[in-house]
């Protein structure tokens, strides 16, 4: 246990801690993605309510929120850590060459990407997740329709999942040199396999707020 936590301490530990819970996150975002695309469904959202009620009301599901969360929390109290040993190690070297500021730059980009997106989280679980799961809300497809009807909340979303899709891209990479895996052999697959999590789920859920927006989303929730 003490080898473990002494791993974890280090640099490297703390590297691939970053990168595995990154990778974890973001198969979250593949079943969030597909269960809020029943949203586009034209069935006055009843199979996203029937969804959403299924989510809130399993006990399994219930206990993977936690770990969820508590892995949300481990990856940005982690990369909190990670970027201030790196200012630090940085403060201490004078001789400043090109790659030194092209990687201070990235590592700053991050950071910058990452508070934006826990902005984001924020006012998304206030938006959605706390009138579910805490006010037992019944109806969350009128919700979400009623939300991306309004145009503040369509561009704060397609904001949002800009600075997403831009810390996606760039964690990958680092999650990737960290973890060895960007051999000869599977080079190109692992380079697909990040273009789907940073180009194609970012548009996924762009697609949502704008159908919505647009279209008005289920004409029979709009009526409720
Ligand atoms: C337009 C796209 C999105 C819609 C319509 C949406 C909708 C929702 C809704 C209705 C909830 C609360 C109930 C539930 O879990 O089903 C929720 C929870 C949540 N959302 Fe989203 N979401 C979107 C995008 C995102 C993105 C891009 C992220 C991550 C960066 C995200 C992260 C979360 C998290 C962490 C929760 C709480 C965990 C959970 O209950 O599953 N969502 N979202």
């Amino acid at each position: 246990m003490n080898a473990f936590f002494a791993f974890i301490n280090s640099s490297v530990g703390k590297k691939i801690l970053m990168s595995l819970t990154g990778i974890f996150l973001c198969t979250f975002l593949v079943e969030h993605l597909a269960g809020n695309l029943l949203l586009l469904k034209k069935d006055g959202g009843e199979a996203f309510d029937a969804y959403a009620h299924f989510m809130g009301g399993n006990p399994i599901v219930r206990t993977l929120e936690i770990g969820l969360f508590a892995i949300i929390l481990i990856h940005i109290i982690n990369g909190t850590f990670i970027w201030f040993s790196n200012r630090r190690a940085r403060d201490k070297r004078y001789a400043s060459y090109k790659l030194e500021e092209n990687t201070t730059f990235q590592s700053r980009m991050m950071a910058v990407s990452a508070s934006l997106v826990f902005v984001f989280l924020v006012v998304h679980l206030a938006k959605f997740w706390v009138p579910a799961r805490i006010l037992g809300e019944q109806n969350l497809s009128s919700l979400v329709y009623a939300t991306f009807r309004q145009t503040f909340f369509v561009v704060f979303y397609l904001v949002a999942l800009v600075v997403l899709s831009y810390h996606l891209r760039h964690g990958f990479q680092s999650a990737f040199q960290t973890l060895g895996w960007k051999t000869k052999r599977y080079g190109g697959l692992i380079e697909f396999i990040a273009v789907l999590f940073w180009l194609v789920i970012p548009i996924g859920f762009a697609i949502i707020p704008l159908y919505i927006y647009f279209y008005g989303g289920s004409a029979v929730a709009m009526m409720r």
